[in-house]
């Protein structure tokens, strides 16, 4: 088989990518190690930035999502017992989110792909790269009980922190930046109407909750938790107990409560690969980086990459110009950082470290009165979770 971009992984990384790929007229074909079926199942993120949304309206993917979606236009900080409002329409010209889930995302990219006769191959097995140091580099993987081999130009290591694309690069030429955060976050999903018409992130001295919601009938609720903690420990009455506390304001407001149909545990770290490129190999999304969801960037950080890339392989493509290739690290690079750094800050001041002391815990509550009675503090936090224009 050949191609000119092999993918490795079916995210949002890698859809995104053979998407706007075969918009510039570039052939892809996407190597999945799971079922189709499982990858449009799997629960994850649900915040949609204001560039992301533009971008899958414009490329013709976003009609479930903007019929099914909703458009959010700010979050609520709550702490010390009252909510503060965090207007993002109002602070930034008029941007806002779409609450929109990731596997929902995935439909309609697989949905698009393979009705516009793109090539993924699920249950894609063992994809080890070749030659990506040289010119024809070459993804050797199983597939319907057989060995096959992928001839393309490039690789793009779409296949999440786990995968095999960041390990295939020699350890000496690739510096990693890591912080594992001592709690994890307990999800669950719950038959209960939203608790409220926006997120609501939540500061408590029992440690951090968030409020999402999924559909008018589902609610998407999380606290802070041990990460070694065991879902099974925890009963429906126990958990909706952690949430009154964690949530309760000074004038009684209480979460929306109902059957939980759904309990995981996902834990927390920042993590960062440089350079995201190696020879003919590029990495996109979470296979190059991870940031705790308290900034909900995952998702969008992968697209974003896939947009860099893309506009990078097209300027290669069409105008034999290898400049963008070349900028392409640093490009995603700096907004990588700045991702980074927005999720930890929002982790840090949101969230109960072991071991924090009264003085800890004053720094936070000055911050988070900063943030929601300073104009520019709040601009911030504003222009940073609704997205940064995309370059
Ligand atoms: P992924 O979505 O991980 O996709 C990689 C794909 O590659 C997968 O389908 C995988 O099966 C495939 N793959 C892996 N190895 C191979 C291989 N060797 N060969 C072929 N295919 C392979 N972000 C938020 O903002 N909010 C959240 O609430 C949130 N919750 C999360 C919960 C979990 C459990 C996880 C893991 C992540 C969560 N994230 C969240 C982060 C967000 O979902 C990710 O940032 C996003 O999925 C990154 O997309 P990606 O395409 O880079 O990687
Ligand atoms: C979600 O709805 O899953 C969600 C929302 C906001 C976050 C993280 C996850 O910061």
């Amino acid at each position: 088989m050949r191609t000119q971009v092999g993918i490795v992984g079916a995210g949002p990384a890698g859809l995104v990518l053979s998407h706007l790929l075969a918009r510039e007229g570039i052939e892809s074909v996407v190597l999945e190690s799971r079922s189709r079926s499982s990858v449009e199942a799997t629960l994850r993120a649900g915040v949609l930035e204001h560039g992301t949304v533009g971008l899958l309206k414009a490329t013709g993917v976003g009609e479930r999502m903007q019929r099914e979606g909703a458009v959010h236009r700010g979050i609520e900080l709550r702490f010390a017992g009252a909510g503060h409002r965090i207007d993002f329409a109002e602070l930034t010209s008029g941007k806002t989110i779409v609450l929109y889930a990731q596997h929902e995302v995935l439909k309609d990219l697989i949905a698009a792909r393979l009705g516009a006769g793109g090539t993924i191959l699920f249950e894609a097995s063992d994809a080890s790269l070749h030659g990506v140091e040289g010119d024809s580099p070459r993804i050797r993987f199983g597939h319907d009980g057989g060995e096959r081999e992928l001839a393309c130009d490039f690789v793009a290591g779409c296949d999440g922190f786990h995968g095999a694309c960041r390990p295939s690069i020699p350890e000496s030429a690739r510096s990693e930046y890591t912080r594992v955060y001592p709690f994890g976050w307990f999800g669950i999903l719950a038959e209960a109407p939203p608790s409220s018409p926006e997120l609501i992130y939540a500061h408590h001295r029992r440690g951090f909750a968030l409020v999402s919601t999924r559909s008018p009938q589902i609610q998407r609720l999380y606290f802070q938790c041990d990460p070694h903690d065991d879902v099974d420990r925890w009963s429906e009455d126990r958990i909706w107990s952690e949430f009154r506390a964690r949530l309760a304001t000074d004038d009684g407001w209480a979460p929306r409560e109902g059957p939980i149909v759904q309990k995981n545990i996902v834990a927390m770290r920042s993590f960062v690969c440089e350079p995201m490129r190696h020879g003919r190999l590029f990495l996109a999304g979470d296979a190059a980086h991870i940031v705790p969801p308290t900034g909900a960037k995952g998702l969008n950080l992968a697209v974003a990459d896939a947009w860099v890339l893309t506009r990078a392989l097209a300027a290669f493509y069409r105008e034999g110009r290898r400049d963008l290739l070349d900028a392409y690290s640093d490009t995603a690079l700096a907004r990588v950082w700045r991702a980074e750094h927005f999720s930890w800050w929002m982790t840090s001041m949101l969230h109960n470290f072991p071991g924090n002391d009264a003085f800890q815990e004053r720094l936070q509550l000055s911050e988070l009165r900063y943030v929601t009675t300073s104009r520019p503090k709040a601009v911030t936090l504003a222009e940073n979770y609704v997205g940064l224009p995309l370059a």
